[in-house]
C-alpha cells in the first residue's frame, strides 16, 4: 500500500524499503490512512517509530528523558519541559493502541528525570525550571498513573507519588505570594528571568493536576486548591469574562494588569480538560457540577472557535506566518488533541462537540506526512494541506512528528479506558507526604549564565522580551 519511492533505485535498496514497509505500513502521496481503527493504529506505529527517532536519551553517552538540547547550550532544539512532553505522548500512544514497543525506553527516560527529591526537580535543568516545565513532567506521571501504565520497580519512584510530589511542591507556601492577590510565578528559582511574570499555563497545570489528583485519590484537599487556582486565573482576567479568550500573562509590578494578550492553544485546552476532571469529580454536588460544566463548554467553544478555524488546529499566535513559531509553540497542538480527547471521556455530554472537530484536524494533520526522504515527514502546517519542510521553522521536526502522532493516535479515544481512579482499579501506589522534603526556593547548582537566561523555559520568554511581537504576528497574518 505505500508508494516510498526509491531515492537511488538501487534493487537492493527497493527491496530494504519494501521489507521495512511491511513491518510499518506508512503514508502514501496522500498522508497516512486513518478512516478505519486499523489503519489508525497502523498509521500511528509508523508515525510512533519515525518520532522515537527523534528521541537518542537510551542511547550510549546520552541523557534519558530529553530531546536534543537544550537550545542556550547549543545541544539542539529542544528545552526539558518537551522531553517530558514526549514521554506523555508515547504514554498515550501505549494505552491508546496497545502497543507496548516502547514502554521501557519511556519508563527509563521519565525516571531518570525526577532528580533528588523525586520532584522533577534535576538540578542539571535549573536554568530552564518553570512551575510549567516541571508541571509537564508531572502530569505525565499522572497520565501513567490514569492508563496504569506499567509501575516501576518497588525500589523506584511510583507514577502517582511523581504527581503528587509535583504538585506538592507547588503547592508550598514558597511558592505562593501576595503579589497579584496570589496565584504562581512563570519560573522557580528567583534568580531565572521571568521569575516576575504570573503567566496562565503554570497556573492552569497546577490547576488541572489538582483536579485530576482530586478525582484519583478521592481527596477534597486537591479539589480545594483547584477551585481556588482556576478562581485566580479567572479574577485575574487571564481568562477573558466575556469571550473566554485565554490569555498568557502578566506581570507583578503591574499586579498582573499588563496582560499579554497572545493566545496559545495548549493554555486554553488545559483549562477545558482540568475543568472537565472537576465536573466528573463533582458529581454529586449539582451547583458545583453546573459552574464547571458551564466552564468546559465555553473553554472548548473559545479553544475550537479560536483554535480550529477550519476544523483543524492552528496556532494563531504564530502560524499564519513561515518561521514565526518557536520550537516550543510548534508542538502545541498534539497536546490540544491528547486532552481533548480525554475531555469527551470524563465529561461525556462533551463528545459529539469534541470528536468531530478532532477528526477533521487529525485528517489534515495525517495528509500532509508526505515529505522528506521517506515521503512520509510530516509538518506543522495542517490546514495548507502540502506538506512544508520543518526547516522553516528551524527545527528538525520533533514536535511537528509529536503533533501528528498524538492527532492519530487520539482518534482511538473511543476504544481506551477513561482514566482510572484508586476506586476504580488504579494501580500506582501514592504518597501524600511525596515533595514535602523538597528544596524550596531552587538554587541554581551553578551560576545561571547569560546564555540559559536567555533561553529559560517555555515560550513566554518570546513574549517578556518582546511584549507585542506576538501581536505584529498576527497583525501581519490578518
Ligand atoms: C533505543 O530505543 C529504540 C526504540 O526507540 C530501540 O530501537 C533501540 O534499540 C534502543 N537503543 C538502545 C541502545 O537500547
Ligand atoms: C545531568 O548531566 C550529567 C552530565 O551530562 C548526566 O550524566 C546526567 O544524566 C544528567 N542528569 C539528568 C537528570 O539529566
Ligand atoms: C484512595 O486514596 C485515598 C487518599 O490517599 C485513600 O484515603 C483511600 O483509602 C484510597 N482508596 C482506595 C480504594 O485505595
Ligand atoms: C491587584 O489586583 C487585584 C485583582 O487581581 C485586586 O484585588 C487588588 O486590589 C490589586 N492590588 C493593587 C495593589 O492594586
Ligand atoms: C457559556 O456557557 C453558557 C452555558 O452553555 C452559555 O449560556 C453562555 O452563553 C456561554 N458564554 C459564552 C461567552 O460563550
Ligand atoms: C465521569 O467519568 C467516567 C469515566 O471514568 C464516566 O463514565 C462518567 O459518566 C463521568 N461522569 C459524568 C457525570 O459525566
Ligand atoms: C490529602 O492531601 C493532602 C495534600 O497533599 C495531604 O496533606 C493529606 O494528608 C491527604 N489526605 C489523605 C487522607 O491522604
Amino acid at each position: 500500500m505505500t508508494t516510498i519511492s526509491s531515492p537511488r533505485g538501487a534493487t537492493w535498496l527497493t527491496a530494504l524499503f519494501a521489507a521495512a514497509a511491511c513491518l510499518l505500513p506508512a503514508a502514501n502521496a496522500q498522508g497516512y490512512a486513518v478512516d478505519t481503527p486499523d489503519n489508525i493504529r497502523a498509521s500511528a506505529k509508523t508515525l510512533a517509530f519515525d518520532m522515537m527517532k527523534f528521541y537518542n536519551g537510551n542511547q550510549s553517552g546520552e541523557i534519558p528523558g530529553i530531546l536534543p538540547g537544550p537550545p542556550s547550550d547549543g545541544k539542539g532544539d529542544y528545552y526539558w519541559w518537551e522531553g517530558g512532553a514526549l514521554m506523555g505522548t508515547m504514554v498515550d500512544y501505549w494505552h491508546l493502541t496497545g502497543d507496548t514497543t516502547y514502554n521501557d525506553v519511556i519508563t527509563q527516560g521519565i525516571l531518570h528525570q525526577v532528580g533528588d527529591n523525586r520532584d522533577f526537580q534535576p538540578l542539571n535543568f535549573t536554568a530552564s525550571l518553570g512551575n510549567d516545565d516541571q508541571g509537564f513532567w508531572g502530569m505525565t506521571a499522572m497520565l501513567a498513573a490514569e492508563t496504569k501504565f506499567p509501575n516501576p520497580p518497588a525500589d523506584q519512584p511510583q507514577w502517582l507519588a511523581l504527581a503528587q510530589a509535583v504538585w506538592a511542591t507547588q503547592a508550598a507556601p514558597d511558592r505562593h505570594d501576595d503579589t497579584c492577590n496570589g496565584g504562581l510565578r512563570w519560573q522557580i528559582p528567583p534568580t531565572n528571568n521571568g521569575y516576575d511574570y504570573k503567566n496562565t499555563i503554570a497556573n492552569a497545570i497546577f490547576f488541572n493536576m489538582g483536579a485530576r489528583l482530586a478525582r484519583y485519590t478521592h481527596n477534597e484537599t486537591y479539589a480545594t486548591w483547584a477551585t481556588k487556582q482556576f478562581q485566580w486565573i479567572w479574577d485575574v482576567n487571564y481568562i477573558d469574562h466575556a469571550s473566554w479568550k485565554v490569555y498568557d500573562g502578566g506581570h507583578i509590578e503591574q499586579n498582573c494588569t499588563d496582560i499579554n494578550k497572545a493566545q496559545f492553544s495548549y493554555s486554553a485546552a488545559i483549562l477545558a480538560q482540568g475543568a472537565a476532571f472537576m465536573y466528573n469529580f463533582t458529581d454529586g454536588d449539582a451547583a458545583q457540577q453546573d459552574i464547571w460544566k458551564t466552564r468546559v463548554q465555553n473553554l472548548t467553544d473559545g479553544l475550537f472557535r479560536d483554535f480550529f478555524p477550519k476544523g483543524v488546529a492552528f496556532e494563531i499566535a504564530c502560524e499564519s506566518r513561515h518561521g514565526a513559531c518557536t520550537p516550543d509553540m510548534l508542538s502545541f497542538k498534539g497536546y490540544v488533541h491528547r486532552w481533548m480527547s480525554v475531555v469527551t471521556q470524563v465529561a461525556p455530554f462533551m463528545r459529539d462537540t469534541i470528536l468531530p472537530i478532532l477528526k477533521t484536524s487529525a485528517e489534515a494533520a495525517a495528509k500532509q506526512c508526505t515529505g522528506g526522504a521517506t515521503g512520509r515527514v510530516c509538518g506543522f502546517y495542517w490546514s495548507e494541506g502540502v506538506f512544508v519542510d520543518p526547516a522553516v521553522d528551524k527545527t528538525t521536526g520533533a514536535g511537528e512528528a509529536m503533533d501528528v502522532l498524538a492527532a492519530v493516535s487520539s482518534l482511538l479515544i473511543d476504544e481506551a479506558d477513561a482514566p482510572v481512579t484508586n476506586k476504580t482499579g488504579g494501580i500506582s501506589k501514592g504518597d501524600p507526604n511525596a515533595g514535602q522534603g523538597s528544596r524550596r526556593a531552587v538554587e541554581p547548582a551553578t551560576p545561571i549564565t547569560t546564555a540559559d537566561k536567555a533561553g529559560a523555559a517555555i515560550c513566554t520568554i518570546l513574549l517578556l522580551a518582546g511584549g507585542i511581537a506576538i501581536w505584529v504576528f498576527m497583525n501581519l497574518g490578518d
